[in-house]
């Protein structure tokens, strides 16, 4: 029997973080459910994305309500995502639907991070136009209306701006301001192309057309959604709305350093995913991203490699071949550590467990280690049987090691079926 307080709560969708053409409904272990269930659309869905919001989520549902019955009535819904607050804002949001029948919240346990929260809102809505606001009330509720108008002059997407007229912060201090948009200024370095479609392109409140995102996968790093709205989405036109962001009145702001090394981080993946590289990549099925990272670790390696060779070796004095063979395991330890953390993190955390990591470090030495067979052959190869110079040879020779092992170590490690 299902309780009341399940009675409003949404399962949370897994898998790829793509959102469907046609509404979809989601069973509670969080797979698609089969076709035969009927989900109605509706016109309009708004993601309230909360962690710890307990004290402002019932003011911010009464005032989205008041506004949205008037407009769009029973034409819209509100969808609380929620990272399992300590708080429990899921719990006492979960109270609130029995008022409030447009309501409905989701609790997320497994997954975290704002953007995939707002991203698994919109897979389980149904609304024709997707939105998110912040639930702090520092987005004020009443800018909807003018965001709602935009969508239906026909923009795909409608962003809430401090930059335009209209728009501002009530009472940031200076270093607030600089850095806001110093993060702004190196976002337009790096990706030019999304940077300068908006003027706020930190903006958390905005609506986009469901059709402008749909069945493409996105892959968001961290706060900045709207990034990844703008760089992967289908969108032809663009409006801006001015508002004031207003001062938080209860709860704290979520923002650390972190938010900061994940936005350049998502730069950086948004630029990759969309350069030229990266459509080779898709063109060809080869995950260029990965493969710098891989790249990257391997350059550290070698640092480590020589950095350890002269230290048992010069410091040391131990033998030239038990040197090189520490320093070669200790950098392959290196490059362990650092691909299970980073290049496949991902990856790993699926077969999480001390014993599931010792097997893909065991799996490791080993690919490294035909990797080492490999590339004295193709040298020998290249220098005896090619006549190229000896250490064009050699550079050849370490780049194509290099493909092998990451593709073996994809394939066979690591392990991925489905290149992504
Ligand atoms: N589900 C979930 N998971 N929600 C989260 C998480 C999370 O990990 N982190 C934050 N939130 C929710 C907060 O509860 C709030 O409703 C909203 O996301 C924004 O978080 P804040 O921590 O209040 O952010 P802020 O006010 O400092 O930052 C805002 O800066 C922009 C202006 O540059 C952004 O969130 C933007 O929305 C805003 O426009
Ligand atoms: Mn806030």
């Amino acid at each position: 029997m299902i309780s009341i307080q399940q009675k409003h709560q949404l399962p949370v969708p897994s898998g790829l973080l793509q959102v469907s053409r046609l509404p979809q409904s989601f069973s509670m272990d969080g797979s698609a459910a089969s076709t035969s269930s009927l989900v109605f659309p509706i016109y309009f869905s708004l993601i309230i994305p909360t962690f710890n919001e307990r004290d402002s989520i019932e003011k911010m549902v009464a005032q989205l309500s008041q506004i949205l019955d008037e407009v769009l009535p029973n034409d819209y819904e509100l969808l609380i995502v929620d990272d399992n607050s300590p708080d429990r804002t899921w719990e006492y949001a979960q109270h609130l639907t029995d008022q409030y029948p447009n309501l409905q919240v989701m609790r997320r346990q497994q997954e975290r991070g704002l953007s995939t929260a707002v991203i698994r809102g919109w897979q389980a809505a149904r609304g024709e136009v997707v939105g998110v606001i912040d639930a702090d009330l520092q987005h004020p509720p009443e800018v909807l209306l003018k965001l709602l108008e935009k969508i239906d002059r026909g923009a795909d997407l409608a962003v809430a701006s401090r930059h335009v007229e209209g728009g501002g912060v009530s009472s940031w201090s200076a270093t607030r301001r600089i850095l806001s948009r110093g993060a702004q200024l190196l976002g337009l370095m790096i990706l030019p192309r999304v940077l300068s479609s908006v003027s706020d392109p930190m903006s958390g409140y905005f609506l986009v057309k469901r059709q402008a995102i749909a069945e493409i996968p996105l892959n968001p790093v961290g706060y900045k959604i709207l990034l990844e709205v703008i760089g992967r989405g289908n969108i032809r036109q663009i409006a801006e709305v001015g508002y004031v962001f207003q001062e938080r009145e209860v709860g704290e702001s979520k923002v650390t350093w972190r938010q900061y090394k994940d936005y350049l981080h998502h730069l950086v993946r948004l630029r990759v995913d969309s350069g030229r590289l990266g459509h080779w990549g898709k063109q060809i099925n080869f995950p260029v991203g990965r493969f710098i990272r891989f790249a990257f670790v391997g350059l550290s390696g070698l640092l480590v490699d020589m950095a350890l060779l002269y230290f048992f070796y010069a410091i040391l004095s131990f033998g030239l071949t038990r040197s090189a063979i520490f320093a070669g395991e200790l950098a392959i330890v290196n490059n362990f550590l650092w691909n299970d953390r980073w290049t496949f993190k991902d990856l790993a955390q699926k077969q999480f467990g001390r014993q599931q990591t010792l097997k893909r470090f065991l799996k490791f030495n080993i690919i490294c280690l035909m990797g080492l067979i490999l590339k004295i052959l193709l040298l020998n190869l290249l220098f005896n049987g090619f006549h190229l110079n000896a250490y064009l040879a050699n550079f050849l020779a370490i780049a194509i090691v290099t493909v092998w092992n990451f593709w073996i170590n994809l394939k066979l490690n690591w392990r991925v079926t489905q290149v992504n």
